[in-house]
């Protein structure tokens, strides 16, 4: 974080509803790597060190002030996912009509704090522009106290649909001018385009944007205008060459997938980095933390608030969301893991579901096709097979056979089964909550329990076993007569 942006304010432009995604849900808040667009630049303006940053909100102004509270808050702070210094930093500002991006900036003008001497100016669609990338531009304004305004500038072949970067034959920056906009195919052939990131001082800005016309193909306020108002008083604009492939701004789906896609190589690429092996395939979000030496098998999906302890094998195919995963743990091939808790050692899968509020302790097992909800297995328990285990708590090394349910829903509230410490539940048991099971008692396979059991104690309630002997060969003779009879009959009657 650099000292030197602590009296610039970020401005970024939000306010528009982005008509090219045909949505319901405004442009910004479409996610890349698991978070909205906005989310992003926000955060390289508070990473660059920026005193504060303004959002311009307005299609969808709730959403939007819901989610930046929500993620730039005392609350995020609280809970660790922002630096303390970054809460109360974010705040909005209204463009009540989507009159265009210098009719939002000047809106973003209004709420710019009294201290702040400069202001940075981008764009909330461009989500893959860093920190750097727009300190450099504050930094260009800086070193040349000539210029009244600095922008970053991209060249590449095909700058189709982004504004131009006009320049006079010395070289000097004119003017930008849209697409839509262009006279010429000399014009149209421009290969340097505007990212759009402006540094100016807000004295400068106030009067540029107060001097707006819309006379332009689209009827609106552009704040690309800004260039034209200051060489037009014999001021200087300055360009900045930036990175083109972090700069592309994301106005359909298409363009939010190949964000998307960027994004996620990225952290792929940061996690790799960091000592984690990242197979081909997996999908790691932006907000999810992985410790080194975890490895993350082809196919797995990290989403959300996930954390992944060190040395922990997330295998093919597992979904972890909002998952807290500790030291040394195995997630076997296609567990799905949700709001929920597995600490270390613990072994899980393949194909298990652990929903919300689970919370699988040290060294515990969870196999196939058991689903926990609600449920807490303390040290070295297992439920290896089939299982459902909701509303509950499974003591230490208490062993659930395969086909047990807790039958913890009556059709109108949930009841709790607790299991005892080092208790066996027998295959195909049946568990009728509220119902407590003492340390160490023993339930017999296929017992519907319905009254506690206490400690050390045996349940059984199943049917007496009765042999028959040479039943088996009687009843396969009479089934054969039978048939046999069945036959003649059909054959006499045809
Ligand atoms: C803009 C630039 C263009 C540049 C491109 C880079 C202008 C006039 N054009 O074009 O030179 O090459 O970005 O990606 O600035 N917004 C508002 N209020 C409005 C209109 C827009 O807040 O009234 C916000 C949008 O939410 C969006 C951003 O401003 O986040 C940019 O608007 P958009 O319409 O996408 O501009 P571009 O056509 O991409
Ligand atoms: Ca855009």
């Amino acid at each position: 974080m650099s000292e030197g942006l602590a009296k610039t304010t970020a401005v970024i432009l939000a306010a528009g509803q982005g008509t090219r995604m045909k949505s319901a849900l405004p442009k910004v808040l479409h996610t890349i790597a698991g978070r909205p667009l906005v989310h992003y630049p926000v955060r390289a303006a508070l990473e660059a060190g920026c005193g504060e940053v303004v959002v311009v909100v307005g299609h969808g102004r709730e959403h939007l002030e819901r989610y930046l509270g929500e993620a730039f808050g005392a609350s995020a702070a609280a809970a660790g996912r922002i630096p303390q210094a970054w809460a109360q930093r974010v705040k909005t500002a209204v463009q009540k009509e989507q009159r265009g991006t210098g009719d939002a900036a000047r809106s973003g003008l209004e709420a710019v704090g009294a201290d702040a001497e400069r202001v940075l100016v981008f764009y909330g669609d461009v989500p893959l522009l860093t920190a750097d990338d727009v300190a450099n531009v504050a930094k260009l304004l800086d070193e040349d106290a000539a210029a009244a305004v600095a922008l970053a500038t991209c060249t590449t072949d095909d700058p189709f649909g982004y504004g131009r970067v006009m320049r006079d034959a010395l070289g000097q920056i004119l003017e930008i001018r849209e697409q839509k906009d262009l006279k010429s195919d000399a014009e149209r052939a421009i290969k340097e385009w505007n990212p759009g990131i402006y540094a100016a001082s807000v004295k400068f800005l106030n009067e540029a944007l107060a001097s707006l016309k819309p006379n332009n193909a689209q009827g609106e306020y552009y704040l690309t205008d800004i260039v034209s108002f200051a060489t037009a008083r014999g001021e200087r604009v300055v360009g900045v060459p930036s990175r083109p492939e972090v700069m592309d701004g994301v106005n359909d789906r298409a363009q939010l997938a190949v964000a998307d896609r960027t994004m996620a190589e990225r952290l792929v690429r940061k996690h790799r980095e960091a000592g984690v092996t990242v197979r081909e395939g997996a999908r790691i979000e932006d907000s999810v933390v992985v410790e080194k030496d975890a490895i993350v098998e082809s196919f797995a999906v990290l989403r959300g608030f996930t954390r992944v302890g060190s040395g922990s094998l997330v295998d093919v195919g597992c979904v972890l969301t909002n998952a807290d995963i500790g030291e040394g743990v195995t997630l076997k091939p296609y567990s799905i893991v949700t709001d929920a808790i597995v600490r270390a050692r613990a072994q899980i899968g393949p194909f298990s579901h652990l929903r919300p509020e689970s919370d699988i302790g040290e060294e515990a097992h969870v196999g196939n096709f058991v689903e926990t909800k609600k449920t807490r297995l303390d040290r070295g328990a297992k439920a290896n097979h089939l299982a459902y285990l909701g509303d509950g708590f499974v003591g230490e090394n208490a062993n659930i056979g395969a086909g047990t349910i807790f039958c913890n829903y009556d059709g109108f509230s949930k009841q709790v089964t607790r299991i005892g410490k080092g208790a066996f539940i027998g295959s195909d048991s049946q568990l009728i909550a509220p119902v407590t099971i003492g340390d160490g008692a023993y339930v017999g396979t296929g017992t519907t329990v319905t009254r506690d059991v206490p400690a050390d104690a045996l349940a059984i309630g199943r049917m007496k076993q009765e042999n028959k002997e040479g039943y088996a060969s009687r009843l396969r003779g009479k089934l054969k007569a039978q048939k046999e009879a069945a036959a003649a009959k059909k054959k006499s009657g045809a």
